[in-house]
């Protein structure tokens, strides 16, 4: 759709920038935190690239008030955080340690005096190792109890300070990063254990939505989901039925439980023909559809292209999509892996239109209005852009980093999205990933997102001195015109 004249951004729009406790803090194990799943398990060597940890991380832990005061000049609106659990429950379930607390108190009061909204996830990846270690982490119910415990604490000390909450950080990235592809921890490959645990996952959702509405009638609570559309590769019908086969399996089996409360019909179908559906009570289902999220947090990267399946449709070319342990959005089955409910249904192929990242992500600013679009379109509810941004080896020369590929970037997703506002989507903010650099979960400390650059590589942190990007200024000169600057 063209419009003439574009829709300026509504007025208090939240112009943010967004980060996580593991890929920034460091403090691992200082003031009493305990070890989290990330912790152990960065710690053992040949898990993580180059052996990176985030011991030390950006140090943020020991510079939040230079950070904070980076983001104040800067004039963010909104900054998107994680708490980590085990630093304010070290054994994830017991007692409460006060150091931790004290540490996101005086983030969100420094926050708040610089006018900036805080927005909290309370799950950003790093289950407490111990709660791993006693009920096997997001197998178990136990971990739900855990976990309301751990929210109530936050809620209770937060909730005259924090409006905007994050329930799970990318629920469908960390469960098969975690539980299929052996790229996170617990390292483990079996569908049917991924499945069974995203449903407890899904239950914890559902729980602390409730629970939130009922101790933070004034806030506001949602999933922060990553997001990809799906495009078929031809007109041929059958690639269109493929794509809506991977609709429901990359996008629908975790948005129709957030936002309506079921799996979706035919995936579920087939998974139950193939033995890998979660066992689901009658209670759980209860659960599941009294839950509203508030809103939707919306992290989008990229988009994936889809042609009839391998075995109906043989691969005769190169466009295939080879297995990319880089790219934890849309992972390809290798053909002798055994479990790989994909290939009857869909085959993921490169798309000849998109250009792409130094990690082969697709560029895909359309794509982006397309996501707030078909998201408008299957739930009406308001969104939060939780995260988007350009990784990137950004190179220091003469004490500078030019990013101008990271401006291009941010200027197409964000005029995309002031297309999409035009066209009708109810949009809340939009967090850049990410304010800092900080550790990429797959690719270590090259792969680098921020607006301020962080004097550190893979070997080990340098000075850790913070230099804003070019991005950091062109960024400023957006919020404070409200937008109009992108179009100057
Ligand atoms: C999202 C995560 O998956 O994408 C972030 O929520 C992550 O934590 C970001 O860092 C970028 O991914 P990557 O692999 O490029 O660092």
């Amino acid at each position: 759709m063209y419009h003439q004249q574009l829709d300026t951004f509504p007025q208090n729009f939240l112009w943010g920038a967004a980060s996580a406790a593991y890929q920034i803090e460091g403090a691992y194990n200082e003031d009493g935190k305990g070890p989290s799943i990330w912790d152990v398990y960065a710690h053992t060597a040949g898990n993580t690239f180059k052996n990176t940890t985030g011991d030390v991380a950006v140090d943020h832990y020991h510079r939040m008030a230079e950070d904070v005061a980076l983001m104040a000049k800067q004039g963010l609106k909104a900054y998107r955080f994680s708490v980590s659990w085990s630093r304010v429950i070290p054994d994830g379930e017991g007692e409460v340690n006060q150091a931790g607390l004290d540490f996101y108190h005086k983030l969100i009061q420094e926050l708040k005096q610089n006018h900036i909204e805080p927005v909290l996830t309370l799950y950003h990846w790093d289950l407490p190792q111990a709660l791993q270690d006693k009920y096997q982490g997001w197998e178990s119910r136990e971990t739900i109890s855990a976990f309301l415990k751990y929210c109530t604490v936050l809620f209770d000390v937060f909730k005259d300070d924090v409006k905007y909450w994050i329930t799970f950080n990318e629920q469908n990235v960390f469960t098969a990063l975690g539980y299929r592809w052996e790229q996170h921890p617990p390292k483990i490959n079996d569908l049917k254990r991924m499945f069974a645990a995203n449903h407890i996952i899904n239950l914890a959702n559902a729980q602390v939505i409730n629970l939130f509405h009922e101790m933070v009638p004034s806030g506001q609570i949602g999933p922060s989901f990553g997001y990809c559309p799906i495009y078929p590769r031809t007109a041929d019908p059958n690639d269109v039925l493929a794509a809506n086969s991977a609709d429901d399996f990359i996008n629908n089996w975790w948005l129709d439980i957030y936002c309506r409360g079921h799996y979706p019909k035919f995936l579920l179908k087939q998974l139950q023909r193939m033995d890998l559906a979660p066992d689901i009570t009658t209670e759980d289902d209860l659960l599941l559809k009294s839950a509203k999220p508030d809103f939707l947090g919306v992290n989008y990267y990229h988009g994936g292209t889809i042609q009839q399946n391998r075995i109906e449709k043989p691969v005769t070319d190169d466009r295939q999509k080879d297995f990319n342990a880089t790219d934890p959005y849309l992972m390809q089955p290798k053909d002798e892996q055994a479990q790989n409910p994909e290939v009857p249904m869909y085959n993921q192929v490169d798309n000849p239109y998109l250009k792409q990242t130094e990690w082969g992500w697709d560029i895909d600013p359309v794509g982006f209005r397309i996501t707030l679009r078909e998201l408008t379109e299957k739930y009406g509810l308001p969104m939060f852009i939780t995260e988007n941004g350009l990784g990137a080896q950004d190179q220091l020369v003469d004490g500078q980093v030019n990013d101008d590929y990271r401006i291009d970037y941010l200027k197409q997703h964000i005029l995309a999205m002031q297309e999409a506002i035009t066209d009708g989507a109810d949009i809340i903010g939009y967090c850049a990933w990410s304010f800092t650099d900080l550790l990429s979960w797959l690719n270590g400390y090259k792969k680098r997102y921020g607006f301020v650059y962080i004097d550190r590589d893979d070997d080990g942190p340098k000075t850790l001195t913070r230099i804003p990007k070019a991005s950091y200024y062109w960024y400023q000169q957006v919020i404070a015109t409200n937008g109009a600057h992108l179009s100057e």
